[in-house]
Order: C-alpha cells, then sequence, then structure tokens
C-alpha cells in the first residue's frame, strides 16, 4: 500500500481541497478506502483523520472493505426498478448467500446497489466488474452468476 500510495502522492500537492480525488485515486488502485490510508491522505492534505473520515463517509461512491474479484453492482435506478430490480436483488442475493454491501466469505462475489447504470433501455440491468447486463430476468442473473462462478473456477484450475 505504502508505495502505491506514494505514486498517488506525487501526482498531487498536498492540499486539503485535493481530498476527494486523493480518495478517488486511492480506492481505484486500492479497491477500497482502508482506514490507515485514509490516515495518510489526512496527513498529506494537512487535513485531520476526522474530516477525511467524514467526507469518504458522505459519498456512497467510497467504500471500506474490500470488494470481490466479482463486483455485482444491481441498478436500483427508476427504470430498472418499475422492471423488477428489486426480484433481481432478492434472487442475486440468494444466489450469493450475501446482501447488499457484502462479500462472499471466499472473496469472489461482492455485491452492491447502486442509483443508474446508464442503460435505462436495458432495464433491468446488472454490472459484473465492467461487464453490463440488461434486460435480465432471475433466470438470465443466475446466468450471469453461473458463468462468473466458472470463470473463477478456470482461474483456480489454472492457478491464476
Ligand atoms: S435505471 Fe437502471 S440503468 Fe438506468
Amino acid at each position: 500500500m505504502e508505495e502505491q500510495l506514494s505514486a498517488i502522492f506525487a501526482r498531487f500537492r498536498g492540499t486539503a481541497g485535493e481530498v476527494i480525488p486523493l480518495l478517488q485515486k486511492t480506492q481505484e488502485e486500492l479497491g477500497f478506502l482502508p482506514e490507515e490510508a485514509m490516515r495518510r491522505i489526512g496527513d498529506f492534505a494537512g487535513v485531520p483523520f476526522s474530516k477525511v473520515y467524514g467526507v469518504a463517509t458522505f459519498y456512497t461512491m467510497f467504500r471500506f472493505t474490500p470488494v470481490g474479484k466479482y463486483h455485482v453492482c444491481v441498478c436500483r435506478g427508476t427504470a430498472c426498478h418499475v422492471r423488477g430490480a428489486d426480484q433481481i436483488l432478492e434472487h442475486v442475493e440468494r444466489e450469493l448467500g450475501i446482501s447488499e454491501n457484502e462479500t462472499t466469505g471466499d472473496g469472489e462475489f461482492s455485491l452492491e446497489t447502486v442509483a443508474c447504470i446508464g442503460c435505462c433501455a436495458l432495464a433491468p440491468c446488472i454490472t459484473v466488474n465492467s461487464d453490463v447486463h440488461g434486460r435480465l430476468t432471475s433466470k438470465k442473473a443466475s446466468q450471469v452468476l453461473k458463468k462468473a462462478r466458472g470463470a473463477a473456477l478456470k482461474e483456480e484450475e489454472d492457478g491464476k
């Protein structure tokens, strides 16, 4: 983490106004915001940890726990909501055995909801990492998860 933070800090001046972009870059790099990273950002930007933490927890885009290898986001925007996003979410939760904002014990899957993926015409939608899956039904959602599980197993077998 130390090396990654140093590389990030090298691109900033270290001012209080840079806290949000520093948090964003750190999350991009580490996948989430560990407490130690937020402390380091505070020291670098000259802002108390409590303020950095306050800013980070104010915005829903920031995460404080590691995401799974397959990060599933179920869209709950209006278009997806009217087309059954709640049922899709319940189904995905059942399939993965976790609730929203949780990660499976093996670290393979994490689940989150988002306000809009930007593909409303394909509602209801989910994303798995950067792949969008639209016009979902429970059956299609199961297939998407099964495919990701299969890919995870294959990688494990291949020793990746
Ligand atoms: S509301 Fe779901 S993609 Fe826009």
